[in-house]
């Protein structure tokens, strides 16, 4: 069964791509194909450095904007770190957190997530809290053990009423940016853990609030097939949210 009691989240990260024309020119047109948008919930996740503009080109529409990391402290000593709050003056209202970028390229740690995602919370940002196993960990038999782990640290300061704003991205990290997609057994089996484990975590009524989005190499011709398996509540997508020509039919994936 396809639970589509949680409004389906198709989100797209930029990352360290775009300059601020084109940045702007792509929420312009994403923002004119999407009407009200009240059937899908949409938001970009963009350099920090362009989101004052990017916010006010999207205002006035359902698309969301967000930031693609934080820090957990409010402010202080901490060269080239942005507060929660700072995305929020300058009109975010969601940011990635623990994307695997961060924690392999920029060897965040683990310990960081749980502060990150409650840092996160208390600024009113909504969170993406981004879990998944590198090839070694899957050719090693560890996923499951990966992915919990990493559900423990980044939940570790959620409670059951902050459910509904946390959303959790399973992106298996040999599939980003790869062109290699998990197979549609993959994705089910990897939601189905998460999901199980939010249930014993929150309770069943908060966990079942919570979505699940799958994300690495997300493209036009995968996404409806990833969006029919169950427990798979959105997409999150780096280099085909890049364009209007990829992204748009990802939003649309079941028109
Ligand atoms: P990709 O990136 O779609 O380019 O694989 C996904 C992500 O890193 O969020």
């Amino acid at each position: 069964m396809t639970n589509r009691a949680r409004k389906p989240y198709i989100a797209g990260n930029w990352k360290m791509n775009l300059d601020r024309a084109r940045s702007l020119d792509l929420i312009k047109t994403v923002k004119g194909r999407l009407g009200d948008g009240g059937d899908r919930e949409v938001g970009f996740f963009v350099p920090a450095i362009y989101l004052a503009d990017v916010t006010a080109v999207a205002q006035g529409s359902p698309l969301g904007v967000g930031g693609q990391n934080i820090y957990f402290e409010a402010n202080g000593a901490f060269t080239g770190e942005l507060a929660p709050r700072m995305l929020r003056e300058v009109g975010a209202d969601r940011v990635l957190v623990g994307h695997s970028e961060r924690r392999h390229v920029f060897r965040e740690p683990d310990d960081w997530m749980g502060r990150k995602v409650r840092a996160a919370l208390d600024a009113d940002l909504l969170p993406i809290y981004c879990v998944g196993e590198t090839l070694d960990e899957r050719k090693g038999g560890k996923t499951d053990r990966v992915v919990k782990r990493q559900l423990e640290t980044g939940f570790e300061k959620v409670r059951p009423d902050d459910a509904h704003r946390v959303t959790v991205a399973y992106e298996p990290v040999w599939a980003i940016g790869t062109g290699e997609t998990a197979t549609t057994e993959q994705a089910a089996q990897a939601h189905r853990t998460i999901r199980k484990w939010l249930v014993q975590r929150l309770g069943e009524a908060p966990a079942h609030l919570i979505r699940i989005l799958y994300g690495g190499s997300v493209k036009p011709d995968n996404a409806k097939e990833l969006m029919a398996v169950e427990d798979v509540d959105g997409l999150l997508v780096g280099g085909a949210s890049l364009q209007a020509d990829t992204f748009l039919p990802i939003i649309e994936y079941d028109r």
